[in-house]
């Protein structure tokens, strides 16, 4: 229940909830909300900050911090001397209005960022970080890793071979291991390494990933899609395609959820050895579980036949590209070569950084503070979405027990596409299921909540409740 506080001196009706959270978060919302609401139009000055904080008893500061948030999210607009307005109105507008401009309306500004695949880069450790780099640039000798070595720095190395023996059941030493800038580059060097071998192609899973695929594409490996049920791949269909190379994420595949079951994991194996194929797996996400035992990661039941991947996009922040891959021996040499000839590889500053982290004990501290707060993050959407029946009746939430995302059902009949565009009216970015598959799926929406607070899941899913009771069949 919100409480309601008008200002007297504009006419601004502001509403701040109780829900929690600092006064700072709940104006920069209830203004957010005035906007979205339509009470607050386009072109509406706001009060000056002096004004509008004597009016709620808090100090300038906390307007300040909130107009300029809102302007940050282009929902506002500050100029010298002419004050603070509202640029846009996402949730309703009306083409009737819009200028005769001769150019589409631009598209509304994202209120609620519900896209898949974005850790919270606020929660980054800043200041374990800043203390990691400030050992290194003033302990390393720079002189000897002027140009890092092409299979990454020795101390990353040694401290990855033991992060993966100790929480993925991946025992390897640190010769073994090689750094790279991340999944996508990964993927990038096998399907090079592969296509010059002669191997026609590589299967995917389907719905996947489709940044993966394209990389892979580049890379001269063509894809080919396979099926993926509530057990994971479907190996029988893989079996089925001949393919002598698969990309998979058997520990929270995406965008679905699933991790891929025990009888499924060792037919897979099965199939690679045969066929003496190639698995790339993808241990996405595997940091983030909540309420499942721990899966460890593939390879560490057969070394020989897969290409294991990690990175620390979404445990610290997608632009370090700052990854590891353990390959096969007999890949290893010619996935070398590959990185040593692309001539490109994470700074040295930051891998040794990283390195530092994890030696510290930094990098396992920050995982147990961000499972905490994504996994308070995922309970209360599935709360939010759980309270209207509208959203209730399409079945039960997917793909919850890990991750950053989970999967709405959304009712028969209704395109996945067009609800998410509904959404997008709204000021919603969400992703429809159907653009990350090649065949037809039941519809649903991948919701991803590593950025969503509590208070905006609980605004999305009611935005979500509307547009399925306006549109359902
Ligand atoms: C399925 C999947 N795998 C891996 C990654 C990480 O890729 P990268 O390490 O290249 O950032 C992502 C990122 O969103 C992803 O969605």
């Amino acid at each position: 229940m919100g409480i309601h506080r008008t200002n007297r001196a504009s006419g601004l009706l502001i509403e701040l909830s109780e829900d929690g959270g600092s006064l700072y978060e709940r104006l920069t919302s209830g203004i957010r909300a005035a906007i979205v609401a339509g009470r607050l139009a386009p072109g509406h000055l706001l009060p000056p900050s002096r004004v509008l904080a004597a009016e709620l008893g808090c100090s300038r500061w906390v307007v300040n911090e909130a107009y300029t948030q809102l302007a940050a999210e282009g929902q506002l607009q500050t100029r010298q001397g002419s004050g603070t307005r509202v640029t846009t109105h996402p949730a309703t507008r009306d083409p009737d209005r819009t200028p005769e401009t001769g150019r589409a309306p631009a598209a509304p500004p994202v209120v609620a960022d519900l896209r898949p695949g974005a850790p919270d880069v606020a929660a980054f450790p800043a200041p374990a970080w800043t203390r990691s780099l400030q050992h290194v640039l003033t302990t390393v000798e720079w002189e000897p890793s002027l140009f890092p070595p092409p299979a990454g720095a020795w101390r990353l190395r040694e401290v990855v071979a033991a992060y993966l023996s100790r929480v993925r059941g991946l025992t390897v030493e640190a010769d073994e291991v090689l750094i790279t800038c991340g999944t996508s580059h990964g993927v990038s060097l096998v399907a090079r390494v592969l296509a010059a071998r002669g191997v026609p192609h590589l299967a995917v899973e389907d719905p996947g990933w489709p940044r993966l695929h394209q990389v892979a594409v580049a890379a001269g490996l063509p894809t080919e899609p396979v099926a993926v049920d509530a057990e994971g791949l479907d190996v029988e269909a893989l079996r089925r395609t001949g393919a002598q190379a698969v990309l998979c994420a058997p520990a929270h595949q995406f965008p679905t959820g699933t991790a891929l079951s025990p009888t499924r994991r060792l037919a897979l194996l099965a199939w690679a050895t045969q066929r003496t194929s190639v698995i790339i797996e993808d241990d996405y996400d595997a940091e983030f579980r909540y309420d499942r035992r721990p899966i460890g990661a593939l390879a560490g039941l057969d070394r020989s036949r897969v290409v294991y991947l990690g990175s620390v996009s979404k445990t610290l922040h997608p632009g370090l590209r700052l990854g590891w891959m353990v390959p096969p021996p007999a890949l290893r040499q010619p996935l070398l070569d590959a990185l040593d000839s692309a001539g490109a590889g994470p700074s040295t500053l930051d891998q040794l950084t990283f390195a530092r982290l994890a030696d510290t004990g930094g990098y396992d501290r920050h995982l147990r503070r961000v499972r905490k707060v994504y996994r308070a993050r995922r309970d209360a959407l599935v709360t939010a979405l759980g309270s209207h029946a509208v959203i209730r009746d399409c079945g039960p939430v997917l793909g919850i027990a890990a991750g950053l995302h989970l999967l709405v059902p959304l009712p028969p009949g209704l395109h996945d596409h067009m609800i998410a565009e509904h959404l997008a009216g709204r000021g919603i970015a969400a992703m429809a299921l159907s653009g990350y598959a090649t065949r037809r799926h039941a519809p649903a929406l991948v919701i991803g909540y590593g950025r969503l607070t509590p208070t905006r899941a609980q605004w999305a899913a009611e935005q979500l409740a509307e547009v399925l009771l306006d549109l359902r069949p």
